[in-house]
């Protein structure tokens, strides 16, 4: 049996994530909310991890974000305040969701009529409430309501369906996504858009106990949107090149690696290394300069430049860095929340020395076969 508590020999690719700067995030993020007073519900699409969760859980987040039907069943295995941030559009979708255990307070985000009654529906038939935020359209221009008109009018419908509460308002700031230095116009935009929201529901008579929104390129400014009491960041667990890019992290933040080994170093001036996209996804660096696919950690100054399915191939033009077959590097990945969901397992790493492993729990569909 090979030896897995280093990381000389574990087998490559490999996610592996750094203990020490992942614990540090969750803290400095968890104080964040702490001091401004704002509930933290982490989107656990980064992590799809009951253990990594329970952390974040364990550090005073009021409940967890998910995407999908089975990261909510996978999670209400830690948590039972859960919020689905996406349309709970369709059958199957809506009866997953009502059919959660019964002691998880479930929260959907929806901008349409539709999903107001078919989520209605399954929380009718499943003899349960299920709370509603009512998505607004802030600026990203892909769900939510763009007509306050039209969101008053959701959220009375809403208010009208037995089996549904209103239980606020939702938005995300997916739009901003330039270096946090330079965000003061947008943010301005984005805090007017929502003061005249919540005026219009509050002179329409409709209560508004939660305003839900954030980010991680946007999470240190969270407390500078009024009216924002909840904030769902997911990234920031593990961040990544593109958040170091745009200064919502430090390159000393990035917590989550791709482990991989030099396999070829035949063709001058590249090495290529045994992550490609299906280890590195094909994600472009977003709101800031960075070309290719990757930078290595210890050589920030070598990136991946092209891949293939297993084949990533290193730029060494800029670097007197010289690596030999065999040699191992790590990954830091445009977009980390693609490289987990692309693992079954993801090894815990203090120095050299591998501690733990956990499960992608979340990763897939939970889909049932036929
Ligand atoms: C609805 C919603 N909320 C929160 C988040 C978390 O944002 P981030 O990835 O910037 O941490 C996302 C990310 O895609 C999202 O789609």
């Amino acid at each position: 049996m090979t030896d897995l508590t280093s990381l000389d020999t574990l087998e490559t690719p490999a996610a592996v994530v750094d203990l020490d700067r992942m614990e540090r995030n969750l803290d400095t993020a968890a104080s964040y909310a702490a001091e401004h007073g704002l509930a933290l519900r982490p989107h656990v699409k980064t992590h799809k991890s009951p253990r990594i969760a329970s952390a974040q859980l364990a550090r005073g987040a009021a409940g967890l974000t998910c995407a999908t039907p089975f990261e909510a069943e996978v999670m209400a295995t830690v948590s039972d305040d859960l919020l689905l941030a996406y349309p709970p559009v369709g059958a199957a979708r809506a009866e997953r969701i009502a059919a959660l255990p019964a002691n998880v307070r479930v929260t959907v985000a929806l901008d349409s009529v539709q999903a107001v009654d078919e989520i209605g529906h399954a929380a009718r038939a499943a003899e349960r409430t299920v709370g509603v935020y009512v998505e607004l359209d802030v600026g990203m221009h892909r769900v939510g309501v763009p007509a306050l008109e039209d969101a008053l009018a959701l959220a009375s419908r809403v208010n009208a369906v037995r089996g549904l509460e209103l239980a606020g308002v939702a938005f995300y700031p997916g739009h901003v996504r330039e270096s946090v230095d330079e965000q003061d116009a947008a943010l301005r935009r984005l805090g007017d858009g929502l003061d005249r929201a919540l005026s219009r529901f509050k002179a329409a008579g409709l209560s508004v106990p939660v305003v839900s929104g954030g980010s991680t390129p946007t999470l240190w400014r969270t407390h500078e949107l009024p009216g924002v009491t909840e904030f769902r960041p997911g990234t920031y667990v593990y961040n990544d090149r593109t958040t170091a890019a745009i200064g919502a992290c430090a390159w000393e933040d990035c917590a989550l690696s791709v482990l991989a080994t030099v396999v070829s170093t035949a063709v001058p001036g590249q090495a290529v290394i045994d992550a490609g996209t299906k280890a590195l996804g094909r994600e472009p660096v977003r709101g800031a300069d960075g070309e290719g696919f990757g930078q290595l950690l210890e050589h920030p100054e070598v990136i991946v430049a092209r891949m293939s399915e297993e084949h990533g191939v290193l730029d060494l033009s800029r670097s007197d860095w010289r690596p030999v077959v065999g040699e191992r590097v790590r990954v830091i990945p445009n977009h980390v929340c693609i490289v987990v969901h692309l693992n079954d397992l993801v090894y815990g790493v203090r120095g050299d020395a591998v501690e733990t492993s956990w499960p992608v729990a979340a990763r897939g569909r939970g889909q049932q076969a036929v």
